[in-house]
């Protein structure tokens, strides 16, 4: 089973180059599912079919899936949000605006990532394509996996625990809610969702995300930072599709210069993403809607590549030995160095980049050691761990 991720800034052709992949994979044999992190935004409309509520054969060997939103924020939030309400209420916060701020946003997107999950458990599909939302909030949503667990693993066992213990106690002594089982239930479950979910993601062999970008110098952009995060949260970019390059028979004076600025760009683009594979695909001459279409893209971008295939494997993080020490390498291609922060606490190792941060358990053999400095070698940012501490906290290494 193989999942695929397509991402990129607004606009680029996200969905379109999702769609033409299922199209390839499915023109291949493989079982092939489409669906979208964005309720607003359905790969279906592309295949100019109607897609209804459940899973929708569009054409023999192709699916599309278009999820009531609400029905599955209900099912797995609903016994979170209860006590939410409860406890806003109790503040004195009435009940409708309880609802509403019960529902935090991206909680959507986050739902629809564990049907990823569903999805793969149940082995039903060779490929599912996951068309996500645009870059930005499709970072903050594949960081969240991780983020929410690790709140859920600290914070709640250690609630259930004095909860169960005083509970009795609370209720009689106090009106304010005391949450039931029905929501440490829900709280458990969510979590054992998305961590699943982000192994699944975060896993090679199974998930490679895909970016699509055009040739415009905010959206490359946003690509190379879209790839620093990434990398920082272990998800593999295993291609690169350019979208709407200009075609060279195009010769029309007027796109001459737009040509022009379109190779400087595919120059910046070679630099900053090789060796992962590029592959570009025309501006078409008209709007992509329909499997025709979309199979004369899938053949452009992919070639005679199995486009079901890992096409680049990369390693995000690697720990090897040091004389005194260890070195915890992690590939964040264009992380600036002055924008770094590094340091360990306990178990954790806690890298910031920007305004994105990770935390990650470290392995066995590095939680004894402190943190004796951090550089980058190449695009990889190399972490000394060693067994003195050096000047300062003996608790904890900054670099
Ligand atoms: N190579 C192309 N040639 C011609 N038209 C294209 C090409 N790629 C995409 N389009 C058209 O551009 C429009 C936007 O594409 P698409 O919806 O795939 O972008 P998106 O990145 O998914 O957008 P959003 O961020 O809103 O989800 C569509 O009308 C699509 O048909
Ligand atoms: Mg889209």
């Amino acid at each position: 089973m193989r999942v695929l991720l397509f991402t990129g800034k607004g606009g680029v052709g996200k969905t379109t180059v999702a769609a033409a992949t299922a199209v390839m994979a499915a023109r291949a044999g493989a079982r092939t599912l489409v669906m979208s992190t964005d309720p607003a935004n359905s790969p279906a409309d592309f295949f100019d079919l109607p897609v209804g509520e459940a899973t929708t054969p569009i054409a023999p060997g192709r699916w599309a899936e278009q999820i009531d939103a609400q029905s599955r924020l209900e099912r797995n939030w609903r016994d979170i949000q209860e006590y939410m309400v409860q406890l806003m209420n109790w503040a004195g916060v009435e009940t409708i605006q309880a609802e509403e701020l019960s529902v935090i946003p991206g909680l959507d997107e986050i739902f629809s990532l564990i049907d990823v999950k569903t999805h793969v458990e149940e082995g039903r599909w060779d490929l599912l394509v996951v068309d996500c939302a645009p870059t930005a909030e499709t970072l903050r949503l594949l960081s969240l996996p991780e983020v929410m667990s690790w709140y859920i693993e600290r914070i709640f066992p250690i609630q259930r625990r004095v909860v169960q213990g005083v509970r009795p106690v609370v209720s009689r002594m106090t009106t304010l809610p005391i949450a039931g089982d029905r929501f440490f239930a829900a709280v458990e479950r969510l979590h054992r969702n998305l961590d699943a979910v982000r192994r699944i993601l975060t896993d090679a062999a199974t998930s490679s995300v895909r970016l699509v970008l055009n040739l415009e110098k905010m959206v490359i952009s946003e690509a190379r930072r879209t790839y620093t995060y990434l990398a920082l949260f272990g998800y593999r970019v295993d291609a690169v599709i350019v979208n709407r390059v200009l075609p060279e028979d195009v010769t029309d004076p007027y796109f001459a210069t737009w040509k022009d600025i379109q190779a400087e760009h595919l120059r910046t683009v070679r630099e900053s993403f090789e060796p992962v594979p590029i592959f570009p695909a025309r501006l078409f001459d008209r709007e992509m809607v329909g499997l025709e279409l979309l199979e004369a893209m899938g053949r452009e971008v992919y070639g005679d590549r199995p486009v079901t295939d890992v096409l680049f494997r990369d390693e995000p993080m690697r720990v090897r030995r040091r004389a005194g020490g260890y070195v915890l390498s992690l590939r964040l291609p264009f992380a600036s160095r002055e924008d770094l922060d590094v340091y360990r606490r306990g178990d954790e190792l806690f890298v910031r980049v920007g305004s994105y941060k990770r935390n990650l358990i470290l392995p066995a053999s590095l939680q004894r050691l402190d943190v004796r400095g951090a550089t980058f070698v190449g695009d990889h940012l190399e972490i000394a761990f060693g067994r003195e501490p050096e000047r300062g906290s003996a608790e904890t290494g900054r670099a």
